[in-house]
């Protein structure tokens, strides 16, 4: 069943119920401020950091589902004093959940609008943050549509965040203390520890007269009320009332008297504003903000042809990133994820990371070190120079040992010591992250950029340094079988094999873990063959032949100690546990088969002359593939082992359990990809692409739109159930997958290869991309069976799969692959 269609033309998706499976959301901003909408307006928004600057409040795992964020109410008043009737609702249905004659919601790039109608009253919203500024419009339209004059209130309301969300959530006995508002000209700002140490305020502006307002949350609610039916919503009347401490809210009131077909136009406006630390208080000396820059902002956007203009911007700025690459095959679920659905979620995780989302608290994780790394591959050609400052910034969090932070704050941008490191497979993601910009953008310039270790700049080392000190982690610490230690965990944060954790509640991620020298990673073994690639070839292009001699040397002792001991007779062993026994192997009782070694080892050509790449594959195939992805593991664990960790935590069929983990999958549509299998590819690519799963949104119950970090396994009750929708890696490796390697168009360090692996019944597709300022305008057309290229480029016949860079000021490219 679907709750709603893809509109294609407008890039958006239009949700036809209020009551989805889960919360269907929208990221609203794409800089520095955040918003996250629901389907019914949900959600909150926060300045760069969803712990340290929360604006509003929201209460993950409440009931009912989603009951906080952008509250809307319309009362009828000429009802309710002609007949006595009272009648009000949301034009977003929540919070207040009446039933609605009409109700839609359309969630597009960096904006979602809300329309319904009651009661022969039409509501129509658009919510958005403009570029460049840090606050959010609500552009609320209401149009009376029946034959007699309305008259009705209007209240919009949010419940204020006291700054630190975790703060917020836990030390009432301080924070119930600190709230303070001030209320000017028909704005609301939010003051609390403005008089201390913050220079930082939010408001709730209305472009309309307010008939009254409400800063005190219990006079709005009423005492013992919720916000489906705050007494005052009933009463048709606030109360003006001032918070101080407790809960502070920002509440206001507008009436509209409108005649038949008459509608009005009212805007919100929900905003951060920093002042100059020295210039506070207006007048100085006084305890009152000043508003002096920020009301002219306010005064700007309550405009609806300044709101308009800023809409508009923002449609410009995503119609110019997703021209960067469009696509035209032959299967609409891939056009519409390549063209506008992957490449939006890919923009979100970049953005931000594995921070803020209905399933991510905005106070557990900040921005992850691998993970943003992974985000890059796939983020880098929509904006290079911000791709470059986030590799300058991880660079930045990276130990002197060539270790890595695993997270770090965005609004600090320090590494954070609570999760600390020794997750072994963090620092070689640097290196990929950084080759993948190089070959999209020929900036050399980056690997001479100084860049700090462990934020400090006395330490401040070239970035190609901080690459060499990633290579140089993963050989200072090698185990028996001549294959990486683990460490707390690699790229599979659960497969934790020296914590041994007995203690209820301890996180497996930062537990003490044993001294070992023993629990080895074959993932981390393939991965380091992938990065040694990379370096090889940024050493051979600075001319370093001996470094580049050398590190091809490692990584040739890695392939052999991995045919070794990591080999397991029908696919890639998963590690060694700190005993010395074999994870992920025939042998075991559970656990005998993973995906990511399978992944990683064909995806750095491991067994693509022996045969044993296409065996690896076959055996995922065979044991691991299954109709709504490919799972982690088989058999799942069912029971706790005390030597393997979280892994084993999970019940059977969840998260890295034996979930369908779907950061992994594209790892083997590439390895796929990498042994010609265009077909197996590119199924298991439309398996958990999210717009073939549409029809399924009762069972897949997550947006149809994005992916999804994991799809629960085959040993699952819920098996097909989606969870964790967002913010995941899945997003940039799904799209490296389909159109790096099925479609087969990627950077390389010389030019554009063009080189696709696509299904054997497509007669083709076309492609443009925009690549180092030139515009390649791409068809692929099948002659026959096979993925044998024969390049064409401008009407002459090239050799190979390259296309080399064009002499400067060539500003289009035709190319014409013909494959047979
Ligand atoms: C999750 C992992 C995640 C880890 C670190 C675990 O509980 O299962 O997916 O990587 O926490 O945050
Ligand atoms: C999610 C984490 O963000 C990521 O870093 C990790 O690789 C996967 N879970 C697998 O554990």
């Amino acid at each position: 069943m679907r709750y709603g269609y893809f509109d294609d033309k407008r890039r958006e998706y239009v949700i036809t119920r209020p009551d989805t499976p889960l919360p269907w959301i929208n990221y609203l901003g794409s800089e520095d401020f955040f918003g996250l909408i629901s389907n019914t307006a949900g959600g909150y928004c926060f300045y760069k950091d969803a712990r340290l600057r929360r604006l509003t409040r929201y209460r993950y795992n409440n009931a009912p589902l989603d009951d906080g964020g952008r509250r809307l109410y319309l009362r009828d008043d000429g009802a309710a004093l002609e007949h006595g009737n009272l009648l009000f609702w949301s034009p977003t249905w929540q919070p207040a959940r009446r039933a609605l004659d009409h109700y839609e919601c359309r969630h597009g790039l960096g904006y979602s609008t809300f329309s319904s109608r009651l009661s022969g009253i039409e509501s129509r919203l658009r919510c958005f943050i403009p570029q460049g500024e840090q606050l959010e419009i609500w552009q609320l339209e209401i149009k009376n549509l029946r034959q007699r004059p309305a008259r009705l209130s209007l209240f919009a309301a949010v419940e204020f965040c006291l700054w630190d969300a975790l703060d917020d959530a836990t030390n009432f006995q301080r924070n119930y203390s600190v709230g303070e508002v001030e209320v000017v000209d028909n704005v609301i700002y939010h003051k609390s520890e403005y008089r201390e140490r913050r220079d930082h305020f939010a408001y709730l502006a209305c472009s309309a007269e307010v008939a009254g307002f409400d800063t005190v949350r219990e006079s709005f609610l009423g005492p013992y009320r919720g916000w489906d039916s705050p007494a005052s919503v009933i009463d048709g009347s606030l109360s003006n009332s001032i918070a101080t401490g407790w809960q502070p809210i920002g509440a206001h009131h507008v009436r509209l008297e409108l005649n038949p077909g008459e509608s009005a136009e009212t805007i919100f406006l929900l905003g951060y504003f920093e002042n100059p630390i020295d210039e506070k208080f207006d007048p100085p000396g006084s305890q009152t903000i000043n508003k002096r820059i920020v009301r002219s902002i306010i005064a700007r956007y309550s405009q609806p042809a300044e709101a308009e203009a800023a809409f508009r911007r923002l449609r410009h700025y995503w119609d110019e990133t997703l021209d960067v690459l469009q696509v035209e095959t032959p299967d609409s679920h891939t056009d519409r994820m390549v063209n506008i659905w992957n490449a939006y979620q890919v923009m979100t995780t970049f953005n931000l990371s594995r921070s803020a989302s209905y399933f991510e608290s905005g106070i557990g994780r900040g921005i992850g070190f691998r993970d943003s790394n992974q985000d890059l591959l796939g983020f880098v050609q929509f904006d290079p120079p911000r791709a470059r400052q986030r590799i300058l910034d991880l660079a930045a969090t990276q130990l002197e040992n060539g270790g890595a932070y695993h997270q770090y704050q965005p609004l600090t941008k320090r590494g954070n010591n609570e999760i600390g490191s020794g997750f072994n497979d963090d620092p070689l993601w640097l290196v990929l992250s950084t080759a993948a910009y190089l070959k999209e953008t020929g900036d050399w310039t980056i690997l001479e950029e100084k860049v700090p270790f462990n934020n400090e700049d006395e330490l401040a080392a070239p970035v190609l340094e901080h690459l060499q000190r990633s290579i140089a982690y993963t050989l200072d610490r090698m185990g028996p079988n001549q294959l990486p230690l683990i460490g707390r965990a690699d790229w599979n944060d659960c497969l934790n094999l020296n914590c041994f954790s007995e203690i209820p509640g301890e996180s497996f991620q930062t537990t003490e873990n044993r001294e070992g020298g023993t629990a080895e990673s074959l993932f981390i073994a393939g991965l380091f063959i992938l990065a040694s690639q990379e370096m090889v070839a940024i050493y051979n292009k600075l001319d370093l032949v001996q470094e580049a001699e050398s590190c091809r040397l490692a990584a040739e002792a890695m392939e052999k100690a991995i045919w070794q001991a990591g080999w397991d007779g029908e696919w890639f062993r998963r590690a060694f546990d700190s005993f010395g026994n074999p994870i992920g192997s025939a042998d075991c009782e559970e656990g005998r088969i993973f995906i990511e070694p399978q992944g990683i080892c064909v995806m750095a050509g491991l067994g693509l002359e022996n045969g044993r790449a296409r065996q690896a594959l076959d055996s995922v195939a065979e044991h691991l593939a299954t109709p709504h992805g490919i799972m982690l593991l088989q058999p799942a664990y069912s029971r706790y082992y005390l030597h393997l960790g979280e892994i084993s935590s999970y019940p059977p069929g969840y998260k890295e359990n034996a979930g369908i983990f779907c950061h992994t999958n594209p790892w083997i549509m590439i390895a796929e990809a990498r042994i010609g299998r265009g077909n197996r590819a590119y199924d298991y690519y439309l398996r958990i692409n999210p717009s073939m799963r549409e029809t399924l949104s009762d069972l897949h119950k997550c947006e149809p739109y994005v992916y999804a970090q994991m799809i629960a396994g085959r040993d699952a009750p819920s098996y097909g159930e989606a969870k964790n929708s967002w913010l995941t890696g899945t997003a940039a490796w799904n799209y490296v997958a389909i159109t790096q390697w099925i479609l087969g168009i990627r950077p390389s360090w010389d030019g554009l290869e063009v080189a696709p692996v696509i299904p054997s019944d497509w007669v083709g597709f076309s492609l443009t991309r925009r690549f180092r300022g030139v515009r390649y305008e791409i068809r692929v057309e099948r002659h026959g069976p096979g993925n044998q290229v024969q390049l064409e480029v401008d009407g002459e016949q090239v050799p190979g799969t390259l296309v080399r860079l064009p002499p400067s000021g060539t500003a289009r490219v035709q190319v014409l692959a013909r494959i047979n």
